[in-house]
C-alpha cells in the first residue's frame, strides 16, 4: 500500500528519496511522487505508473534541495492519475499520506464552502487544506498540525512539510505505520524501517496518535495530547542492500525456493528435539485454561486459520472459530471468557486485523499473534507473540509467509494439546515437524513438471480447486494464489461441497486442480473427483505416489509429492499450489510481484 519517505537532509535528496521509495515498491503502488523545498519554493514531480516514469521525469528534469517528502500512491480516492499522485500542495503546505482520511467528505465540504479550490479527488487533499488554513491564520506550523490532527478520523501516517519552514519536517501516525531515522547531521521519516536502511538503522516506531517534528539537529516526539514523549531508538536491523531476487526470475520465486529453509528457521526456535518438546516463547497467561480459540487473519493468513482450527480441534480438542478480520467487528462477535484469541499476519499491520485485535483487547480478551514483522503494530500489541522467521517477503502473493505461519500454528496447536493433556507422542510431532523442510525440497523437485504443464491451466478461464479436511484450505489458498497473480479466475471447494452446487460449472474447459495426500480423506476426495471426471472435468491430481497409483488415470496431469504424516501435509503440498500458479502468471505475462490493483501491506480497511 501507500508508501512514505521523507529527508531532512545535509546534501540533495531528490536521489535518495526516489531510492528509498524503490524500497518501498514490494507494498504495491500506482502512482509516485516527490516535492523538495530548494530557494524558498516547493518542487515537485509526479507521475501515474510505476517507478520508471517517475525517474524519468527526474531525469528530464531534475530536483534541487536538500529537504523532501516522497510518496508511493496505492489509489484509494480518485483514479491513478498525476494530478491524484501525492505529495499535494496547498499554498505553503505539502503533504504525503497512507492510509484514509473517514471524514474528508464533511471536511471538503466545509473548506469548499469557505471558498477553497481543490485540485484532486484524493482525500488527503482535505489534510493539506487543513494546515494551511491554520498557518494562513497565523499559526506555527508545529500547532497547526497539531490543531489539525484532531479533526481527522480514520487511518493515517502523513509527512508534512512547511515552504516558510524549509528546516522542519513533520509527521504524525494514527493507525498507520510510521518511523523515524536517526542520522548524522541528518534525520529522516519512513513507512517503515526497509525504506530508511541504506540511510540509518537508528529508527524509533511512532506510537499511535503521536506526531514528530523533525530538523537537522533534533527529533521531538508528541503523544495525542501534545505531551513531549520518548520513544526507544532501536537497531532495525534491515538491510541496507537492495533485497534483490539473486537467480530467480521473481520474487515470488526466490520466496518459494527459500521455504524449506525458512521453515526450518522458524520450526528451529519452536521445536526442542534433545526433549521431544513443541515449546513456545514464554507466556504470562495458564494455557491449561484456555478453553475456546478465536482465530481472525485476512486473506492467506486466513486459510492458516481455517487449517489451524483443524489441527486445534483435533489434537486438542478446543473449539475454534476463524473469522476474516473485516468481518469480525462488524459481527459483534460473542466473547466468552477464557477464549484466547490469535491474530496471523505476515505484514503485522493489516488494519482489519489490527482492528480485530484491538477489539478483542478491548474486550477483555487474552491475545496471540502469529506475525512476521516483529516491530510491527500486531507485533507490539499481543500478549504472546509467536514470531515466523520467514524474512522480508516481497512478492505480493504471499508464500514463505504462509507456510512458516503453518509451521507456528502446527507448534501451538501441539502445545494447546500438551497444556490440555491430551498430545499423546509429543516425539512423534516433532519428528513430523522436522520432515517438513525436506519434504518441501522434494516437492520443489517437480517444479518443472508443474511448469511443463502450467500452459494447459494458463488457456482456461475458470479453474477450480478442490480438498478435503486441512486441504480444503489450501485449495482456497491455491484459487486465491491463481486470481491474485494470473488474474484468471478460480474457486476453491470443500470436495464435498461440489455436488451441492458447483459442479455445474464443470466442463471440458474448465481445469479441477484436486490436493489429496493418500490418507484417511483420500478415498472420499477421490470419490467427489471423479464424480466430477464422469461430467468431463479436466483433473489435475496432486497426491503421493500411492494416491497418483490408485488414481491417476484419465487426468491430464499428475504431480507427484513426498509421502507424509497427513498434519505436515498442507506445508508439503502448499508447494506445489505455489508453482502452479507461478507457473501460469508467467504463461501468461503478467506482472507476478507487483499484480494489478493488489497491495503488499493493505493498511486501510
Ligand atoms: O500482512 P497480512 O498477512 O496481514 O496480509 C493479509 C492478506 O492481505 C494477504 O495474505 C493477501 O491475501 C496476500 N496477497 C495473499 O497472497
Amino acid at each position: 500500500m501507500c508508501g512514505i519517505v521523507g529527508i531532512m537532509g545535509g546534501e540533495p535528496v531528490a536521489d535518495r528519496l526516489l531510492d528509498g521509495l524503490k524500497r518501498l515498491e514490494y507494498r504495491g503502488y500506482d502512482s509516485a511522487g516527490i516535492c523538495t523545498i530548494h530557494d524558498d519554493r516547493f518542487d515537485r514531480r509526479r507521475a501515474p505508473g510505476k517507478l520508471k516514469n517517475l525517474a524519468q521525469r527526474l531525469a528530464e528534469e531534475p530536483l534541487a534541495g536538500m529537504a523532501g517528502i516522497a510518496h508511493t500512491r496505492w489509489a484509494t480516492h480518485g483514479a491513478p492519475t498525476e494530478d491524484n499522485a501525492h505529495p499535494h500542495i496547498v499554498g505553503d503546505v505539502v503533504v504525503v499520506h497512507n492510509g484514509i482520511i473517514e471524514n474528508f467528505k464533511p471536511l471538503r465540504d466545509e473548506l469548499i464552502a469557505q471558498g477553497r479550490e481543490f485540485r484532486s479527488q484524493t482525500d488527503t487533499e482535505v489534510v493539506a487544506h487543513l494546515i494551511a488554513r491554520e498557518i494562513e491564520n497565523g499559526a506555527a506550523p508545529r500547532a497547526a498540525l497539531a490543531t489539525v490532527l484532531p479533526m481527522l478520523h480514520g487511518a493515517f501516517a502523513l509527512g508534512v512539510m512547511v515552504r516558510t519552514h524549509p528546516d522542519l519536517l513533520l509527521g504524525a501516525r494514527l493507525g498507520a505505520p510510521l518511523t523515524v531515522g536517526y542520522g548524522d547531521g541528518e534525520n529522516y521519516l519512513g513507512s517503515d524501517a526497509l525504506a530508511l536502511a541504506p540511510l540509518t538503522q537508528r529508527i524509533a516506531y511512532l506510537e499511535e496518535g503521536d506526531w514528530v517534528a523533525i530538523t537537522r539537529e533534533a527529533v521531538e516526539i508528541y503523544d495525542r495530547d501534545n505531551n513531549a514523549v520518548t520513544r526507544p531508538i532501536v537497531n532495525s536491523g534491515a538491510s541496507g542492500q537492495l533485497i534483490d531476487k539473486g537467480n530467480h526470475r521473481h520474487f515470488m520465486q526466490k520466496e518459494i525456493y527459500e521455504q524449506p529453509v525458512v521453515v526450518a528457521q522458524t520450526l528451529r526456535s519452536y521445536l526442542r528435539p534433545l526433549e521431544s518438546k513443541v515449546a513456545l516463547p514464554d507466556m504470562d497467561f495458564d494455557l491449561s485454561a484456555i478453553e475456546r480459540v478465536a482465530i481472525v487473519a485476512c486473506g492467506t493468513a486466513s486459510y492458516v486459520g481455517m487449517i489451524g482450527k483443524y489441527w486445534i480441534e483435533q489434537l486438542a480438542r478446543v473449539p475454534v472459530e476463524v473469522d476474516v478480520a473485516s468481518e469480525y467487528r462488524y459481527r459483534d462477535p460473542v466473547l466468552l471468557p477464557n477464549t484466547l484469541g490469535i491474530v496471523i499476519s505476515q505484514s503485522g499491520e493489516t488494519a482489519d486485523t489490527l482492528a480485530a485485535l484491538r477489539h478483542m483487547r478491548a474486550a477483555g480478551v487474552t491475545t496471540a499473534g502469529i506475525i512476521n514483522v516483529p516491530t510491527s503494530s500486531m507485533a507490539r500489541e499481543v500478549d504472546l507473540l509467536m514470531p515466523t522467521h520467514a524474512g522480508p517477503e516481497i512478492g505480493v502473493a504471499s508464500t514463505k509467509a504462509f507456510t512458516c505461519q503453518l509451521a507456528v500454528m502446527a507448534a501451538f496447536a501441539a502445545n494447546l494439546a500438551r497444556a490440555k493433556g491430551r498430545l499423546g507422542d509429543e516425539a512423534d510431532v516433532v519428528q513430523q515437524l522436522q520432515q517438513v523442510p525436506e519434504a518441501m525440497s522434494e516437492a520443489l523437485g517437480h517444479d518443472g513438471d508443474i511448469e511443463a504443464m502450467a500452459p494447459k491451466i494458463a488457456a482456461a478461464r475458470d479453474v477450480l480447486y478442490l480438498g478435503r479436511g486441512p486441504e480444503f484450505p489450501l485449495a482456497l489458498e491455491g484459487a486465491l494464489k491463481l486470481k491474485e497473480i494470473s488474474y484468471i479466475h478460480a474457486e476453491g471447494y470443500a470436495s464435498g461441497e461440489m455436488k451441492h452446487g458447483p459442479i455445474a460449472l464443470i466442463d471440458e474447459a474448465v481445469p479441477l486442480i484436486v490436493i489429496a495426500p493418500s490418507g484417511p480423506l483420500f478415498d472420499k476426495t477421490v470419490s467427489n473427483m471423479q464424480e466430477a471426471q464422469a461430467r468431463g472435468a479436466q483433473v489435475v491430481l496432486i497426491s503421493d505416489a500411492e494416491g497418483i497409483a490408485q488414481a491417476g488415470e484419465n487426468t491430464i496431469a499428475t504431480i507427484e509429492m513426498p509421502k507424509v504424516a497427513p498434519l505436515i501435509a498442507p506445508l508439503v503440498y502448499a508447494v506445489p499450489v505455489q508453482l502452479l500458479a507461478y507457473h501460469v502468471a508467467v504463461a501468461k505475462g503478467t506482472d507476478v510481484d507487483q499484480p494489478r490493483n493488489l497491495a503488499k501491506s493493505v493498511t486501510v480497511e
